[in-house]
């Protein structure tokens, strides 16, 4: 039998998870976990380069894990964990930062783009890809799924084992494939911008009752009025419906676009009941779920105790060779 693959991907918990999360990254997690041996975690390290409230942290923490659980992950498929539970990702990632020149570093364009979104440039932002390496490296992934905005981090970790693995001449990290999601463009927001936490343009997957019924009615759209025919192509209300709606019923709203008569407005309702619809077992689940937590602190500690097991066979031959001393054995 040939071994299963090992898959691996994380999420930061900076906030209330989004539709464009869901399209762009979970449902892609969710429906890979049992194609094989499948690791996903939360973030949380890699939150505090945006994110200095402890409570806060936490609320997100919490809300990320529910979300998951609600949508489908199954911690009985996958092993499901919160990156912190595994003290041998920050071990590793300095190894690593000590082996990364600079100039690599200055090459990122997630860090340019956050920056220049306002985020505070503080050195936890600047290595991040160094931590996302180490995250990736310590489990010896095979694949990462990933969004397209991820693929230089995925190149920095296949370049940074291959640096470790010359320093010292032996193969202690493998170098993961290359695995990029391109199922789902970027959902817009809102405002028609991609949608982001950073922008205050998400509609948020467990929104429900008047917040979100004032989320979708805030869409932006052109100001083409309710008798004139429109272009559903370009039209963000549209962009969203097509994530949710079946071939058919795409259709058909997009007929009666063409067709005029048709206001924004009735296509923001529409809309909005696709969204209750789609979420609507996800959100029964949550609020089960919520009413279950030590159930879902479970699923972590059993999670972060597999990961770390894990964590430790790669990290354990690389503190031997790096030299380091050590009078304790982890475990
Ligand atoms: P945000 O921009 O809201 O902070 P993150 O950068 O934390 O989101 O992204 C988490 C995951 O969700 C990534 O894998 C990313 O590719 C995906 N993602 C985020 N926003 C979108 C979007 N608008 N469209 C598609 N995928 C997205
Ligand atoms: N940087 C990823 C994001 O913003 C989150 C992440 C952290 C990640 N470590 C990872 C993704 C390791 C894949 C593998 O979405």
């Amino acid at each position: 039998m040939t071994k299963k693959k090992t898959i691996l991907s994380g999420i930061q918990p900076s906030g209330k998870l989004h539709i464009g999360n869901y399209f762009g990254a979970m449902r892609q997690h969710i429906a890979m976990q049992e194609e094989g041996d499948s690791f996903y975690f939360l973030a949380n390290y890699h939150s505090l380069t945006s994110l200095n409230d402890g409570q806060l942290l936490e609320e997100y923490t919490k809300d990320v894990v529910l979300d998951y659980l609600a949508l489908g992950l199954d911690p009985n498929k996958c092993t499901f964990f919160a990156q912190s539970d595994v003290p041998q990702t920050t071990e590793l990632a300095w190894i690593l930062g000590c082996l990364t020149p600079v100039s690599l570093m200055e090459k990122g364009v997630a860090y340019k783009d956050k920056i220049a979104n306002g985020l505070n440039p503080n050195i936890g932002l600047f290595t991040y890809p160094i931590l996302q390496a180490a995250d990736i490296l310590i489990y010896h992934s095979d694949l990462v799924p990933v969004g397209e905005d991820q693929k230089q981090n995925i190149e920095i970790a296949r370049d940074l084992a291959g640096k470790l693995n010359r320093a010292y001449d032996e193969e202690l990290l493998k170098i993961p494939e290359e695995y990029i999601v391109k199922s789902v463009a970027t959902v817009p927001g809102i405002d028609g911008r991609k949608m982001s936490k950073s922008y205050d343009n998400t509609i948020n997957i467990f929104d429900e009752g008047k917040s979100l019924k004032k989320r979708v009615m805030s869409i932006e759209t052109d100001s083409t009025a309710l008798e004139e025919p429109k272009n559903p192509d370009s039209c963000n209300v549209f962009s969203l419906i097509k994530l949710f709606a079946d071939e058919n019923r795409q259709h058909e709203v997009a007929q009666k676009y063409r067709a005029g008569g048709y206001g924004y407005g009735h296509a923001k309702k529409e809309l909005l009941g696709l969204i209750q619809d789609y979420f609507a077992d996800a959100r029964d689940r949550r609020k089960e779920l919520e009413n279950d937590m030590d159930y879902v602190h479970d699923v972590l500690r059993e999670g972060g105790k597999k990961a770390r097991e894990r964590a430790e066979e790669v990290m354990e031959p690389i503190r031997s060779v790096t030299g380091l001393f050590r009078s304790f054995n982890y475990e």
